[in-house]
């Protein structure tokens, strides 16, 4: 089956929250989620597997919550082929947070999820350079370092490794912190950065593991 055949029905789902968004929100949501390999990537990876309480910084519309709940809904129905074969459980979102910088991108995101009382989606207007990240079992970096200056995507990076460790100890105690992060470029130039808190998180779009030293090596997002 093709690519594209594979990915409507999440496609479908996913983008049904931005109906009421607007034109602009649906036709964005339809061609970022069809051409974008990094949604497509974070489901049949895993790498948010286990994970129910994202931080998305940068979050724009809010894309990720959108495919995060379709994948859920999809994964769950009864529908042939409504879930891409072989791969594995999406994660059961329970908290979103997603944090942006510009207005009309909250606005779209606040719109699209307004509506929907079982989604527990919560949007931030901020800057990720200096709001507080709050507790989180994974963040989210999708499509976002390369607004930042070097020195500044160094500070958030460093941010969500060392915060990260108070969430996770919070929710498990005895959780040991993971520095784990990855990201990995597009065919659009952009970057995303998965990390996560705990000892099993870290799984790149690659399908390797994340060691604490691909982090300490990483280079600015250029
Ligand atoms: C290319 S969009 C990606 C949006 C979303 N992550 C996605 O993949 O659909 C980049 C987003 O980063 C946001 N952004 C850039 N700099 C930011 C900052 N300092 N704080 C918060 N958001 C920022 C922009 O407003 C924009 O919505």
């Amino acid at each position: 089956m093709s690519r594209t055949r594979a990915l409507a029905p999440l496609i479908d789902t996913a983008s049904g929250y931005y109906r009421g968004a607007g034109h602009f929100a649906w036709h964005w949501a339809r061609g970022k989620l069809g051409a974008d390999p990094a949604f497509a990537a974070i489901l049949a990876r895993g790498l948010l597997s286990g994970r129910s309480r994202i931080l998305d910084l940068g979050c724009g519309q809010g894309l990720l919550a959108a495919w995060l709940l379709a994948a859920r809904a999809c994964h769950a129905s009864d529908a042939p082929r409504a879930w891409p074969h072989g791969w594995p459980q999406p994660p059961w979102l329970r908290q979103y947070t997603g944090v942006d910088i510009n207005p009309r991108e909250v606005a779209r995101a606040r719109h699209a999820f307004a509506l929907d009382p079982g989604a527990e989606v919560q949007i931030v207007h901020g800057d990720i350079r200096d709001v507080d990240y709050g507790t989180a079992d994974a963040v989210v970096i999708l499509d976002v370092l390369h607004y930042l200056d070097y020195p500044a995507q160094e500070r958030v990076l460093h941010r969500v490794s060392t915060g990260c460790c108070c969430c996770a100890s919070q929710t498990r105690p005895g959780a040991r912190a993971s520095r784990s992060a990855r990201r990995w470029t597009t065919p659009w130039r952009s970057c995303a950065t998965v990390a996560g808190c705990g000892s099993s998180a870290g799984r790149c779009a690659s399908g390797s593991s994340c060691s604490p030293d691909a982090v300490s090596a990483r280079t600015p997002c250029r």
